[in-house]
């Protein structure tokens, strides 16, 4: 791998980034559209930002950004969220990076030179997303309007922060959370779930209720034993309405229909939610979910 490509992209994903990628860059689009003519300041963040490219086999993507570049490499750089926010047009007001890893930091920064219309305009901040959020969150954001992707490889997503994005009552959220990737495979099918996951579960959730929604005991009398009972682990789509149900709690509008990505086996790996406090929002989000193939 050249240097190049060590600094600028990073390798992430599966099938399922494209989808993702796709409704994220119509929702900007449509974002900017409808406020144009309103007289918010308007911002795109993105929390675990990367560094503005992805890698992935040639000839798995479509859409080559630097094809000179890929041309006689293994992998092609293909654009990530942070490039699809910059190209966005109506283009945004403001940009805020979050990347706790100084070295795709440094990759954002460089981005600044290829879109030196809206350098000055471009914040990177290097920090954890969670502590970087709340602390945007706690502004005053009553002339500012924003989107918020929160991309984690995994559970680093707290309730805290969610509940304080909700409280600002002017960010749209696209949330990527982690359905078979994380949660799924922290809910062991004995119920036995160690110490350190629950808590990770009960921080992710913001209630250790999780536990009553997802395990059930059922009775399975037979002959020997009239009252013998079997633990029931819940299926992903119950995980999932639990998540959505959650977000309910702190957001007026949600999307009902999160789209699940799955992984080229078929077996669902995130589900991309959107939370909103204005119900035109959710109408533009949930159009795009729907028409997504
Ligand atoms: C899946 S990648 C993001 C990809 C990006 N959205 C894109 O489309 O190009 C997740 C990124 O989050 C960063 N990260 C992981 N945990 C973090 C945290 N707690 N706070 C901030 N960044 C974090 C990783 O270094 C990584 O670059």
């Amino acid at each position: 791998m050249s240097d190049h490509h060590d600094r600028a992209s990073h390798r992430f994903g599966g099938p399922w980034t494209e989808t993702k990628l796709t409704i994220l860059r119509k929702y900007l689009r449509a974002y900017t559209t409808a406020l144009k003519n309103q007289s918010f300041t308007t911002g795109y963040i993105d929390a675990f930002a990367g560094t503005g490219y992805r890698s992935q086999a040639a000839n798995d993507g479509p859409q080559l950004a630097l094809p000179d570049l890929a041309g006689d490499q293994e992998e092609a750089l293909l654009k990530g969220s942070v490039v699809y926010a910059l190209e966005t047009q109506p283009r945004f007001d403001r940009y805020v990076f979050i990347e706790q890893d100084a070295a795709r930091c440094a990759a954002l920064d460089a981005l600044k030179a290829q879109h030196p219309d809206l350098a000055a305009d471009i914040k990177v901040c290097s920090g954890e997303a969670n502590e970087e959020i709340r602390s945007l969150c706690a502004k005053n954001w009553r002339d500012r309007r924003a989107v918020l992707f929160l991309d984690p490889y995994g559970m680093q997503v707290e309730w805290q922060t969610i509940k304080a994005i909700a409280g600002t009552k002017a960010i749209d959220l696209w949330l990527l959370f982690p359905l078979g990737i994380g949660v799924n495979r922290l809910l062991t099918r004995s119920g036995e779930i160690p110490e350190a996951w629950r808590h990770r579960l009960d921080v992710m959730f913001g209630t250790a209720d999780w536990i009553d929604t997802f395990y059930r005991v059922e009775s399975q009398p037979d002959l020997f034993n009239p009252a013998a009972t079997t633990l029931v682990k819940a299926r992903v789509d119950v995980i999932a309405s639990y998540f959505v149900e959650r977000l309910k709690a702190v957001f007026p509008a949600v999307a009902p229909n999160p789209r699940i990505l799955r992984n080229s086996s078929g077996n669902p790996m995130y589900l991309f939610c959107f939370a909103a406090s204005h119900p035109r929002a959710l109408g533009i989000a949930s159009d795009i979910l729907r028409k997504i193939d």
